[in-house]
């Protein structure tokens, strides 16, 4: 249609006819060219992911077999759609699914290599893989993980970051280098772990402290009966008595002040669980204009953390008496902290570093023990008869010795039935990422790792095997044991532990790693476990629990399910995506 050649009409009316006709005319004939064009650049695009999931397939295909092992060779490169992006979306996105289907890939248990934008990757699956990791431990920097942690995840300052990172001689007591004495930082601070964490009187003063600090937060409530989320309880009780045995009571009073609100309005353990709740976002490296509620939440956390430093350090310089070295004190807390950050102080890491590294400590213990204990005490509340048994284990194991705030701690740790459920849901609800560099090339399965590359074991996979923990027909098996109709490896059952020790059942540590292993292996995990023990202990004990539902973390909207596993995170205890809604009932205990 050719407009200038078009008679024009006089009448304004005619005027806009011929150009609502001339717009109809541009908008049907520039349609199809827009849409072609978008079909075109879509099928570009479709024929693009397809050719590249054709060729990596091939690829992949060619050099799995089982001759390509002790050749030198690196692991095949897993399938992959989207060039550059490799397997970072599934891996991201739904980790635990996509090991699933990496490991279907791989029966033999055989690593493989991910591609993950521009880095590398391998993917190492078996328990004897697993362990040849933690055997490996001097050729694999765990450091430098925690690096990235430490700067993504906890604010650490680029200027610190890059002075710790000054530090490659490991956290073994043989340096792997020329780096001595106040160089080395990791293993002094490993030291510091070591000593204060895993040695029996310091394990023991941490739990006396925190049964202590929990009976005053718990006693203190001013009800008998209350209706309440028992994650959103735990979260904020149980967090409040470890923090204060693990960095004194100051800490919480300083909330952070979200949307210019008063100053302390929020409690600690507010801000703390909505950072928490961003931990992977941030670790991921996204962007705070993208996730700008956890960015805001990090940088009150540590806001909150450096308040209370300055607050700890002024207390401590002018303290009359300098070499006192108490086993915990109102500022800092317990004698980790205060000798965790005389050491940082010593290697020359700034104030805000230190904030940053302190907050990393308060997340350890927070975010991965009050998980786990309401895992327990969910699992005990929608089971009355097992809640029972559990109390009346308690009772007769003498547990609690002449009032409620003391507790036998040797006691705890004996009781068969309580010891099988804590280490069922450790199983059950743990995803840990064992994450290294790799020092030197590394030959695992037969394969090659190479040297400054990463790899990564989830534990995921090996807790739920179900040739390992549910061998139901094995009777014919070379152990010659029946296990018929024991539940499966993905359900909860009580006595699977007590099962496998009647059974005389030897796991692997590769098969059962929820707190990781080698010389870096969780140096927590004694008071971790005295910790949660106590926790459920002394809930169960103190209170009924009637289990009314289950809610989002909200508190309040129903949900028909409880907290599942799918779409976890891997990053330890998996984060809780319900709450379970119950009437806590104070009992006549004695
Ligand atoms: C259920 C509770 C816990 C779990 C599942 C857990 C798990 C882990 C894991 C998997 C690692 C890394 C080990 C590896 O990669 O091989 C780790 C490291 C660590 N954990 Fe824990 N942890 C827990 C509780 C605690 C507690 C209560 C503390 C402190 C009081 C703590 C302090 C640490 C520290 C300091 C490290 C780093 C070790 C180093 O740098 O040498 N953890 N933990």
């Amino acid at each position: 249609m050719d407009l200038s050649n078009q008679s024009v009409a006089a009448d304004p009316a005619s005027l806009c006819t011929v150009f609502d006709e001339a717009c109809q005319y541009d908008i049907r004939s520039s349609l199809p060219v827009l849409v072609q064009t978008l079909c075109k650049a879509a099928l570009s695009v479709a024929m693009l992911f397809v050719a590249t999931y054709l060729f990596t397939s091939c690829r992949f295909h060619l050099t799995s077999g089982h001759d390509s092992r002790f050749k030198g060779k690196e692991p095949p490169t897993l399938p992959y759609w989207i060039p550059y992006l490799g397997n970072a979306w599934s891996m991201v996105t739904d980790p635990h699914s996509f090991y699933e289907e990496t490991l279907s890939k791989r029966p033999d248990n055989g690593p493989v290599t991910m591609r993950l934008g521009p880095i590398s990757m391998y993917l190492i699956f078996g328990a004897e893989n697993v362990q040849a990791i933690f055997r490996n431990s001097r050729s694999l920097s765990f450091e430098h993980m925690q690096l990235r942690i430490a700067e993504k995840v906890k604010g650490l300052p680029t200027s610190d970051k890059a002075k710790l990172g000054l530090d490659d001689s490991g956290s073994g007591s043989v340096p792997l280098n020329d780096q001595r004495g106040d160089e080395r930082i990791w293993h002094n601070l490993h030291n510091i772990y070591l000593k204060n964490l895993t040695e029996r009187s310091a394990v023991d003063f941490l739990t006396r402290k925190f049964v202590v600090e929990f009976a005053k937060q718990i006693d203190a409530l001013p009800w008998k009966q209350t209706t309440t989320g028992l994650y959103a309880f735990l979260q904020q009780y149980q967090f409040n008595a470890s923090t204060i045995t693990l960095a004194g009571p100051r800490i919480l009073n300083y909330g952070g002040n979200p949307r210019g609100k008063a100053e302390n309005q929020v409690q600690f353990s507010d801000t703390f669980w909505e950072y928490d709740a961003a931990f992977m976002t941030l670790m991921q490296g996204m962007p705070r204009f993208m996730c700008r509620k956890g960015w805001a939440a990090r940088d009150r956390t540590l806001e909150a953390t450096k308040m209370w430093l300055r607050e700890a350090t002024e207390a401590a310089n002018h303290s009359q008496d300098k070499h006192a070295d108490p086993d915990w004190d109102e500022s800092f807390g317990h004698r980790l902290v205060r000798e965790r950050n005389a050491e940082l102080v010593k290697y020359g890491i700034s104030f805000d570093g230190r904030a940053a590294m302190h907050m990393g400590l308060i997340w350890a213990i927070n975010a991965n023990a009050v998980p786990m204990t309401a895992y327990i005490l969910f699992e005990l509340a929608r089971d009355p008869a097992l809640l029972q048994r559990i109390r009346a284990e308690l009772r007769a194991g003498g547990v609690f010795v002449g009032s409620l705030t003391e507790i036998d701690i040797a006691a705890l740790v004996k009781l068969p039935l309580l010891n099988s459920v804590y280490s069922e849901c450790l199983r059950l609800r743990s995803s840990i990422p064992i994450s290294r560099r790799l020092r030197d090339d590394v030959v695992i399965d037969g394969y090659t790792l190479k040297k400054d590359s990463f790899l990564l074991a989830p534990s995921w996979l090996s807790h739920i095997n179900e040739a390992v923990w549910a061998p139901r027909s094995c009777s014919s098996g070379p152990s010659e044991k029946t296990y018929n109709n024991t539940p499966g490896a993905q359900e909860f059952w009580a006595e699977r532990f007590l099962y496998l020790e009647a059974t005389k059942t030897k796991i692997k540590l590769g098969d059962y790693c929820p707190y990781g292993g080698g010389s870096v292996i969780c140096p927590g995990r004694f008071f971790a476990k005295h910790e949660i023990l106590a926790a459920v202990a002394m809930v169960v004990t103190r209170f009924d629990l009637g289990f009314e539902g289950y809610t989002l973390l909200d508190g309040t909207t129903p949900s028909q399910r409880g907290p599942g596993m799918e779409k976890a995170e891997c990053r330890g205890i998996v984060s809780l995506d319900r709450d379970m809604r119950v009437t806590m009932r104070r009992r006549d205990v004695f």
